[in-house]
């Protein structure tokens, strides 16, 4: 196991990502787990949000509580951090309440400084860059179905945004093809790419852009799309327009397996990036999706704040 401290990007669990994942379905179908496991024990979780949040926000508070833990949900105007005190200041004074903080935040440097001035845990709960709490829950969500991932080819259509980024590490990680179609002017950014590419190097698959949707999709086994115009980009209104052809329809899920998975991280703007026929098809696991960012987060704050814990779990199987 690491030292790690903070989790800020996917590629920050390294090695134990894949133990992490399977700890999470090993406790979701655990039948004894109420009785006595709460590594959170005592432990108090802080999580600010300075956007809005359904699914991370009531999953970080219900997780928490499961484990024993008791989960402070911080909102934006409700906080003095960045009125009349900073991020930094923030962290240090935090640290000496809690036992962990999670926050989402919109530039990525926002969660680097909180976490930087942080002696307890960060955990990133989105920002412009990276959504690694998501990214967690996908590829348990996609390992439910397949638990050696053998075969797997997952194909993100869309904009290159902060769920693409650590869905791509995601699945270089874990020795998975990942293809992302998305349009000229929205592709991912470059540093990102770089570090997939490279751990993709050491798992032996492969990384591929496409700006043609339609190819991309041929014998995808997880179609993938998130809106086009992220929280902080709404004044964008022209953005929308470079979409056209990336819509995920029928049309374009034919070319997909047929036993493919539809993948979104919600919320969904439906009739724009994804139809209703498609996000209500049999096809669609989003809400397997959604209730694993529950599953998944447990497993993150165990390994962060009580790998003891962890371990222990672990080792009664
Ligand atoms: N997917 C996700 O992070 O959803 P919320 O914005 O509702 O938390
Ligand atoms: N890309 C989206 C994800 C929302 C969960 C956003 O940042 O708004």
């Amino acid at each position: 196991m690491s030292d790690l401290q903070h989790l800020l990007a996917i590629d920050d669990l390294g090695d134990d990502f894949r133990a992490i994942l399977e700890w999470a379905i090993r406790f979701k179908q655990d039948p004894d787990r109420d009785y006595d496991f709460k590594p959170l024990d005592e432990l108090s979780i802080g999580c600010i949000y300075e956007k809005p949040s359904t699914r991370t926000r009531v999953s970080f508070e219900v997780g928490v509580h499961k484990l024993g833990g008791q989960a402070l949900t911080l909102l934006k105007g409700d906080i003095q951090m960045g009125k009349s005190e900073t991020i930094a200041d923030t962290g240090a004074v935090l640290s000496r309440f809690l036992d962990g903080i999670t926050y989402r935040c919109f530039g990525h440097e926002m969660v680097e400084e909180l976490s930087s001035n942080s002696s307890v845990p960060v955990i990133n709960a989105l920002s412009s860059k990276h959504h690694p709490c998501q990214a967690a829950a996908d590829l348990m969500t996609i390992m439910e179905r397949n638990p050696s991932l053998e075969g797997e080819r997952v194909v993100w259509v869309g904009d290159g945004n902060n769920v693409l980024h650590d869905l791509m590490l995601a699945c270089a990680m874990l020795g998975v093809d990942c293809v992302w179609a998305v349009p000229k002017g929205f592709e991912p950014e470059n540093d990102v790419v770089n570090r997939a590419k490279e751990i993709a190097k050491k798992t032996g698959c492969k990384m591929t852009q496409s700006h043609d949707p339609v190819k991309a999709c041929k014998g995808a086994t997880i179609i993938y799309t998130d809106v086009f115009i992220s929280m902080g980009e709404e004044h964008l209104t022209d953005k929308i327009n470079a979409f056209e052809g990336f819509q995920v329809n029928e049309e374009l899920v034919s070319n997909a397996n047929d036993d493919y998975g539809f993948m979104h991280c919600l919320p969904a703007h439906r009739g724009e990036e994804v139809t209703d026929g498609v996000i209500d098809s049999e096809n669609s696991i989003v809400f397997d999706q959604a209730e694993n960012r529950m599953w998944a987060q447990m497993a993150i704050l165990t390994y962060l704040c009580n790998q003891a814990a962890f371990q222990a779990y672990n080792e009664l199987y």
